[in-house]
């Protein structure tokens, strides 16, 4: 731990001013300065920093504090990493290790990140050939300040340019290579990317951690239009939210964050100024981003692109964010367009003034969605409409929003609304089980391209759903639960961390003590993260009516199976340095798996 002393000494060495600034807009009271308060809603301004006694503190809420209690509060960091960040901040070295710096020291690697974004930023705005790519990103309606404000370069036609600078500032060939910047062939090492515009990627923190590279000026069509860094130990494409820590001060301070599908359309919002814009990497939101981003607003707004692809990923996310209680909006573009081409052709004021007046809540979009492309004269399609429109209602728990719901249907379809509820409750009835997916909402007039945004989405959805469904299956009963931990042991790796080790402690010590099964006790039985996850499984499947069937069983362990296979062919493909180490793991892996057939059989002799 830091000395009392090492601690007052980062608190009174902190300009409260300049830390509370990026997330407070503040004035000038006298000796104080009054703000908003950035940890709740509030019109007048109660939030109150004071300077000379380095505090800043809600007089409304009660939150804030010294500078370290407002970092911890501000960033949801641990006391540790507040102090650690403030004592970098103002050159203060503290003498005691923090617990936290025994973790991976990134630094280096941020460096050599940093170093490789601007060699080709400079390469982008300080050679002749740049000038290509600069007039491409002007011509798309990039000004010199956005161009500055993302970062963005250019890299070099050249084979090894990036290798030869890197190499010059003295970093390890294996770190270039590790951070995906650099391959290896038998002629020596090369540069990844050449010839493309370069975003960098950076972490929820703001370092750069890998790139996007868009191609510019190849009439190849064959060479995909983004490349993106591998997954490397920085770089998980999965989990990234492409321009988190640049609009996290403007999310608190709205308390909502707008979901795009690219890093085009981020740039473009911003332009806009709508500076709390955000999307994840070409892949489906997951229920852990949802859950990150919960920490910091109450409002989602989903702002993907208006055709077929963009229209199943807000259905599908629209889904995530519900489980997780964020409130969800989205505004959908007219003629299937995305942001970056709506303020190109119509400005962004244009666009300011559209995306404000067209916010609209999950349940109206997904209403909307119905009627796209629908020819409401065919008495077949309205039965096949209100089919739709059901299966949404029963995902809705809110007795008004379904309310709601049923008089919009009612008046869209010119039906009588006693008589759509009455056909409600029959279908409610005839139908028990959940077996609405989205891709049914959506007419065949759309062009036929569901692309790849799409398929992720699905398998990742899916994936989540299998989790959830073998839980409840496992429920139900013991016989049916070791049955199944049969059949799906060997391919555990497809589940989620937490929700395996979840799962194995309903095999290896719920079911080894219990006959029936008890959420209670249960619980119990777990740690206090895999307990809140176990609930929030729990949670998003309630009122939904998962009966077992032999069928949906078969078609999970396949998929598990896939799964698995694809999740270690990555693995071995991408670390192939590893393979010795992985080698070792792996005997040590199939010997677990041994003991535990072993007790299998063993349990299965009984
Ligand atoms: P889009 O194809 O919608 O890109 O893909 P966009 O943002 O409209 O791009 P521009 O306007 O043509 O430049 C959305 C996101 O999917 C990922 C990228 O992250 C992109 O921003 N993507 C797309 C890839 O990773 N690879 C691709 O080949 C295409
Ligand atoms: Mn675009």
């Amino acid at each position: 731990m830091a000395t009392e002393e090492e601690i007052a000494k980062v608190i009174e060495s902190t300009d409260m001013v300049e830390l509370v600034s990026p997330y407070v807009k503040l004035l000038k009271q006298g000796k104080n300065y009054k703000g908003l308060c950035p940890f709740h809603n509030e019109d007048t301004p109660s939030f109150v920093v004071s300077q000379e006694k380095h505090v800043a503190h809600c007089f409304g809420c009660g939150k804030g504090g010294n500078p370290i209690n407002f970092l911890m509060q501000i960033k949801h960091i641990s006391f540790n990493e507040a102090l650690a960040e403030l004592a970098q901040k103002n050159g203060i070295s503290l003498n005691v290790k923090l617990p936290n710096s025994q973790k991976q020291d990134y630094t280096k690697y941020y460096e050599l990140m940093q170093l490789a974004t601007k060699f080709y930023q400079q390469n982008l705005t300080q050679t002749q050939s740049g000038k290509n790519a600069l007039n491409y990103l002007y011509e798309r309606g990039l000004d010199d300040k956005l161009i500055k404000e993302f970062q963005i370069g250019l890299a070099p036609s050249g084979l090894d340019q990036l290798y030869k600078v890197l190499k010059d500032a003295n970093y390890l060939e294996l770190d270039m290579l590790d951070l995906g910047l650099i391959g290896k062939n038998d002629r020596g090492y090369y540069d990844i990317f050449s010839k493309r515009i370069m975003f960098p990627i950076w972490d929820e923190k703001g370092h750069v951690i890998g790139f996007s590279g868009r191609i510019f000026d190849n009439p190849d069509k064959n060479l995909p239009k983004y490349v993106n860094t591998k997954e490397t130990f920085l770089y998980h494409k999965g989990n990234i939210l492409y321009h988190f820590a640049q609009a996290q001060p403007e999310i608190l301070r709205k308390k909502r964050f707008i979901l795009h599908e690219g890093q085009m359309d981020v740039i473009a919002a911003n332009k806009a100024g709508f500076n709390e814009s955000i999307c994840t990497m070409g892949t489906a939101l997951t229920l852990d981003q949802a859950l990150f981003l919960k920490k910091y607003a109450s409002e989602a707004i989903i702002c993907y692109d208006g055709d077929k692809a963009g229209i199943t990923a807000s259905l599908k996310a629209i889904k995530i964010f519900r489980q997780t209680g964020i409130n969800v909006h989205l505004v959908l573009l007219p003629d299937g367009m995305d942001p970056d081409e709506y303020i190109k052709k119509n400005g962004k004021e244009a666009y300011v003034t559209y995306f404000e007046e067209h916010i609209i809540d999950d349940v109206e979009y997904q209403f909307e969605t119905l009627f796209l492309n629908v020819n409401l004269s065919d008495e077949s399609v309205v039965e096949q409409v209100k089919r739709k429109a059901f299966d949404i209602l029963r995902q809705i728990s809110s007795q008004t929003a379904k309310d709601k719901f049923l008089n919009l249907l009612a008046k869209r379809l010119a039906v009588k609304l006693d008589s759509l509820i009455i056909d409600y409750n029959n279908y409610y009835t005839a139908y028990p089980k959940e077996d609405y997916v989205e891709e049914s909402f959506l007419t065949d007039n759309f062009p036929n391209d569901v692309d790849n945004v799409a398929k992720n989405i699905k398998n990742d959805l899916f994936k989540r759903d299998y989790e959830l469904r073998l839980f409840l299956y496992a429920r139900s009963s013991k016989e049916l639960a070791l049955d199944i931990d049969s059949k799906i042991f060997e391919y555990m790796n497809a589940f989620s961390k937490i929700n395996r080790q979840i799962w194995i402690t309903l095999i290896n010590n719920y079911y080894t003590q219990y006959e029936t099964f008890d959420d209670k006790t249960f619980c119990s039985l777990l740690t206090e993260e895999q307990r809140q996850v176990y609930l929030d499984n729990l949670e998003s499947l309630r009122g939904s009516t998962v009966v077992y069937d032999d069928n949906d069983l078969a078609n999970i362990i396949k998929k598990m199976h896939e799964d698995t296979l694809k999740y270690e062919n990555k693995q071995l493909s991408s670390q192939i340095d590893e393979l010795a180490d992985s080698a070792a793991k792996v005997a040590k892996i199939s010997k677990k798996f041994q003991n535990r057939k072993q007790i299998m059989d063993v349990r299965r002799n009984k």
